[in-house]
C-alpha cells in the first residue's frame, strides 16, 4: 500500500498476566464505563476481542484467558498486538506466569504497559511489585526506567481512566496506520464450531475492510461471509482495520492465530484452501517442520537455520542462569543460540506453546514436563528434553550444533 492509502487505525491492545491478578475485571470496566450509550443496553457477548471508543478514539482489547491466543499469534509472524497491558496485583506481585507473559510480549517486539491492579487491597504494596518488575527486566518510569507503570483497581475504578490515556498515549507514539480500502487481511482470534450455525470465526481485520459477502480463505476453510456481527451481537456489513468481527459461513472450523483474508471468488478460495491442505497433509507426512537436536544440524547444512531458539526450565534459579550462561557460549559461525525464555520450576503448557511458536527446544534440568505439557510437545511436534547433569545439556547441545549427536 502507498503512503497516501495509509489511514490511522485503533491500536490493538492485548491484555496479559497472572491468573486471578484482574485482567477481566479491568476490560469490565473498561467496556462498562466507555461503552456508547446506544450499546450499553445490550448483552455483550464475550468474544475475546471488542472495541471501545475513549475520547473520540477507538481502541481494540484482546482478553487473553491463557496464552494460546496470544503465541499462535506470533507464529504466524503477524504483530497482531500493537501493545500489550501486563497485569499484575499488587497483593500478590510478580508470579510465574506474569514472567512468562513479559517473555511473550518480549519476543512479540510488543511494548509493555503495566496495570498494578487491586490497589484497593490494605495488603497491596505498589513498590514491591515495582521492584520484583525490575529483577525481572522492566524499570517504573518514576525509577529512571522507560515502563509506564498505572496503579490501578477495577474495584474502585480508579486508575482506569490514567490506563487509557496511557494506552491512547502510547498508540499515538506507534503512528498505527492500514489501508481500509483493499481486500481484507486479518488473523483468526478464536474459532470453533456451533451446533446450529456451523463453524464461527471472531477475526481481527488488520489491513483492508472485510464485507459481508466477502470471500475469504483462512488455512483449509473457505467460504462467503453470510453473517457477520460485532463485539456486541449485532448485524454488522463492515469491519474495518483493528475491528474484530465474528464471521459465519466458513466451510471448517480456521485454526486460532491463522491469517484470515478475502479473494476474488469461490472457485478462488477452494483451490486454495485445497491446496493448503495438501501442504499440510506433506508437512505431516515429512515431520520434523520443528527444530530437534536431531535434525538441527542438517536444518543448518541446508541454510534452512541460523538460530537455535532454546526455553530454559530448572528447580533453582542459580541452574537456570549457569545453563544460559554455558548455552550462549556455544554459538558459532553457523548457528546462534538464543534463549527466548527461561524460568525455575517445572516445564508447563505455556513453555512448550512458547517453544512451538518460536521453533524453539525445550531443555530441563532437574524439573519435568507436567502432563499437558507432555501432551502438547507431541502434538506440537515440540523436542523437551530433561537432564539431571548439567554437562549432559551441553554435551548435547555443542554436539548438535556440531553435528556429532548419536
Ligand atoms: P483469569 O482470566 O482467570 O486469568 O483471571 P483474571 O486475571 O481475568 O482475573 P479476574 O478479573 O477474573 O479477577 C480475579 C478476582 O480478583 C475476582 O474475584 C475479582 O473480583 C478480583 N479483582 C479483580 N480486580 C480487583 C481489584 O482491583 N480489587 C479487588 N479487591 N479485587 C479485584
Ligand atoms: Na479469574
Ligand atoms: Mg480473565
Amino acid at each position: 500500500d502507498s503512503e497516501k492509502d495509509l489511514k490511522t487505525r485503533p491500536p490493538v491492545v492485548t491484555v496479559m498476566g497472572h491468573v486471578d491478578h484482574g485482567k477481566t475485571s479491568i476490560l469490565d470496566v473498561i467496556k462498562k464505563s466507555h461503552v456508547q450509550e446506544s450499546e450499553a443496553g445490550g448483552i455483550t457477548q464475550h468474544i475475546g476481542a471488542y472495541t471501545v471508543t475513549v475520547n473520540k478514539k477507538k481502541i481494540t482489547f484482546l482478553d487473553t484467558p491463557g496464552h494460546e491466543a496470544f503465541t499462535s499469534m506470533r507464529l504466524r509472524g503477524a504483530l497482531i498486538t500493537d501493545i500489550a497491558i501486563l497485569v499484575v496485583a499488587a497483593d500478590d506481585g510478580v508470579m510465574p506466569q506474569t514472567i512468562e507473559a513479559i517473555s511473550h510480549a518480549k519476543s512479540a517486539n510488543v511494548p509493555i504497559i503495566v496495570a498494578i491492579n487491586k490497589i484497593d487491597k490494605p495488603s497491596s504494596n505498589i513498590d514491591r511489585v515495582k521492584q520484583e518488575l525490575l529483577e525481572n527486566g522492566l524499570m517504573s518510569e518514576d525509577w529512571g526506567g522507560d515502563t509506564i507503570m498505572v496503579p490501578v483497581s477495577a474495584k474502585t475504578k480508579e486508575g482506569i481512566d490514567d490506563l487509557l490515556e496511557m494506552i491512547n498515549l502510547v498508540a499515538e507514539m506507534q503512528e498505527l496506520k492500514a489501508n481500509p480500502n483493499r481486500m481484507a487481511v486479518g488473523t483468526v482470534i478464536e474459532a470453533k464450531l456451533d451446533k446450529g450455525k456451523g463453524p464461527m470465526a471472531t477475526v481481527l481485520v488488520q489491513k483492508g475492510t472485510l464485507n459481508f459477502g466477502d470471500t475469504v480463505v483462512s488455512g483449509v476453510a473457505s467460504g462467503r461471509i453470510r453473517a457477520m456481527t460485532d463485539d456486541k451481537n449485532r448485524n454488522i456489513k463492515k469491519a474495518g482495520p483493528s475491528m474484530p468481527a465474528v464471521i459465519l459461513g466458513l466451510s471448517d472450523v480456521p485454526n486460532a492465530g491463522e491469517l484470515i483474508y478475502a479473494v476474488e471468488d469461490e472457485k478462488t478460495a477452494r483451490t486454495i484452501a485445497d491446496s493448503n491442505r495438501e501442504e499440510l497433509r506433506e508437512n505431516r507426512i515429512n515431520s520434523g517442520s520443528k527444530v530437534s537436536l536431531d535434525n538441527l544440524f542438517d536444518r543448518i547444512k541446508e541454510g534452512e537455520m541460523k538460530d537455535l531458539n532454546i526455553v530454559v526450565k530448572a528447580d533453582v534459579k542459580g541452574s537456570v542462569e549457569a545453563l544460559i550462561q554455558s548455552l550462549l557460549k556455544l554459538s558459532n559461525e553457523e548457528v546462534k543460540i538464543n534463549v527466548i525464555h527461561s524460568g525455575v520450576g517445572g516445564i508447563n503448557e505455556s513453555d512448550v506453546t512458547l517453544a512451538s511458536a518460536s521453533n524453539a527446544i525445550v531443555v530441563g534440568f532437574n524439573v519435568r514436563p507436567n502432563i499437558n505439557a507432555i501432551e502438547l510437545s507431541k502434538n506440537e511436534e515440540v523436542d523437551v528434553r530433561t537432564y539431571r547433569v548439567i554437562y549432559d545439556i551441553i554435551d548435547d547441545v555443542e554436539k548438535a550444533v556440531k553435528g556429532m549427536l548419536d
